[in-house]
């Protein structure tokens, strides 16, 4: 093994994880609660929100464009809203961290009022493309100053005479389909968007609870999402279930260690977000979903998982929307499978917060495993439990999903798996290292 910093950790073989654990809100949902909750005139109340970095970077922006934000003593959040179009001139820069989301549905959110923001990120954010939210924003009649390529940081003249637009993704993005639908609230008319493929559906559903007028249908195009400008959105009680995307270093984890059984309790199942559950039951994981319910206008079930003997299956292309999350953990599972797992119509791995088709073929074949890589995905030749070997330490590129999914290997790998630095972790899951720790994981810091 190489040098480590004091971020460092390593896993090691582990088997019997067990237990009962909750896993924090889901992202997507905690973004649009408190940026819906900024637009909307009263106070909306979360419960469940996801307290973690790049939810902390949407509060941070909303509070400078006019919104209050409050943590009450019982935990849940307050924010009272500016109303649409209500935003006000921040003072200063907008920092949105290492978030994405933050940044494209913050374009969106003030692109059609007439304000003067700044936007900026962290490394792995200034380097990724915010061409796909300006495009459609200068349709409306925002105008941009960007780096070359679009890139942060950049300056928005939000439109003052906004125009309502019709606009089709050119790519399969919640986050797009989320941002003209933000800038159309604040403008005249109706604003459609189509999306060739089904993404994240939460704004659409949460947008209705906010009294937003919203209509979906399906066209021979794909799926038409129509909204209503000049709305008038009320504050609103909102439940955040557990992330799916959070679940899922926790159920492979499971899936692919001896004698494990661990219950994952309130985990979001809205079918936009499922497709990674599908896969790793169609390799072969004995899950289950218990207790299935609607909370806050969201399908949730607690999911159990045991040790399961898994084999390589294709993913369908088409499912991609459904779990693009979930590709970096879905090759570890499949390195621990018997025979090839095929992974493909993914490109939009290549623009996540780091390239994550590349920094899993790197993390993957430093620990021994067979990949080929692709333009658009991967190939993992799994060879089942006890081929992989480990022995590694394997860089994060600044990605929350690289760190989790490579610390998942080093329990199903020979020999330990160390990660370079664990701290962007902290941008979706903060309590990763210690659920997996209580439920019976073998962690080590660097120093042991
Ligand atoms: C998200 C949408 C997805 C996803 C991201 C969260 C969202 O990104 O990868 O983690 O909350 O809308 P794209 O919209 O770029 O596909």
């Amino acid at each position: 093994m190489g040098m480590i910093s004091c971020n460092s950790l390593t896993t090691n073989p582990s088997c019997h994880l067990a237990g009962s654990v909750v896993v924090p809100g889901d992202k997507s949902i905690s973004h649009r609660a408190i940026l819906l909750g900024a637009m909307a005139v009263g106070e909306t109340r979360i419960a469940g929100l996801l307290e973690a970095e790049d939810v902390m970077s949407t509060i941070g922006a909303v509070r400078l464009l006019g919104a209050s934000v409050e943590k009450s003593e019982c935990g849940d959040w307050h924010v009272w809203g500016v109303g649409t179009g209500g935003f006000h001139e921040p003072e200063n820069v907008i920092d949105c961290g290492n978030s994405g989301t933050s940044a494209r549905l913050l374009i969106g959110a003030v692109s059609t009022t007439p304000i003067s923001v700044l936007f900026t990120g962290d490394n792995s954010l200034r380097a990724r493309p915010m061409q796909r939210a300006i495009e459609p924003m200068q349709q409306f009649g925002a105008r941009f100053q960007a780096r070359t390529g679009g890139r942060l940081p950049l300056a928005v003249r939000g439109a003052r005479n906004a125009i309502p637009i019709r606009y089709t993704l050119p790519v399969a993005s919640a986050q797009i389909k989320t941002a003209v639908m933000l800038a159309g609230l604040a403008a005249p008319g109706k604003t459609s968007v189509i999306e060739p493929a089904a993404t994240r559906d939460h704004t659409e559903r949460m947008l209705g609870a906010f009294g937003a007028s919203v209509q979906v249908e399906s066209i021979p195009e794909g799926r038409l999402i129509c909204v209503d400008g000049h709305a008038e959105l009320g504050g609103q009680e909102i439940t955040v279930p557990g992330d799916p995307s959070s679940a899922a270093f926790l159920a492979a984890a499971a899936a692919m260690t001896e004698g494990s059984d661990v219950s994952l309790q309130g985990i979001g199942v809205n079918p936009t977000r499922t497709g990674f559950f599908a896969t790793l039951r169609e390799m072969g994981a004995e899950m289950e979903y218990g207790n299935q319910r609607i909370e806050g206008g969201e399908q949730v079930a607690d999911i159990r998982i045991r040790g399961s003997s898994l084999r390589g299956v294709e993913v369908p292309s088409a499912r991609a929307p459904s779990m693009i999350d979930e590709y970096p953990i879905l090759a570890v599972a499949a390195s621990i499978a018997e025979g090839k797992t095929i992974m493909r119509g993914a490109r939009e791995l290549r623009v996540k917060e780091s390239d994550r088709i590349c920094a899993m073929v790197e993390g993957l074949r430093a620990c021994g495993v067979d990949v080929v890589e692709y333009e658009d995905g991967l190939e993992v030749l799994g060879k089942g439990p006890g081929s992989v070997a480990g022995d590694a330490i394997c860089a994060s590129h600044m990605d929350h999903r690289i760190a989790m999914s490579m610390l998942c290997l080093g329990l199903a790998a020979n020999k330990p798996v160390g990660v370079d630095d664990i701290a962007p972790i902290a941008t979706s899951f903060p309590g990763f290292i210690d659920t997996l720790t209580r439920l019976g994981a073998k962690v080590s810091s660097s120093a042991d």
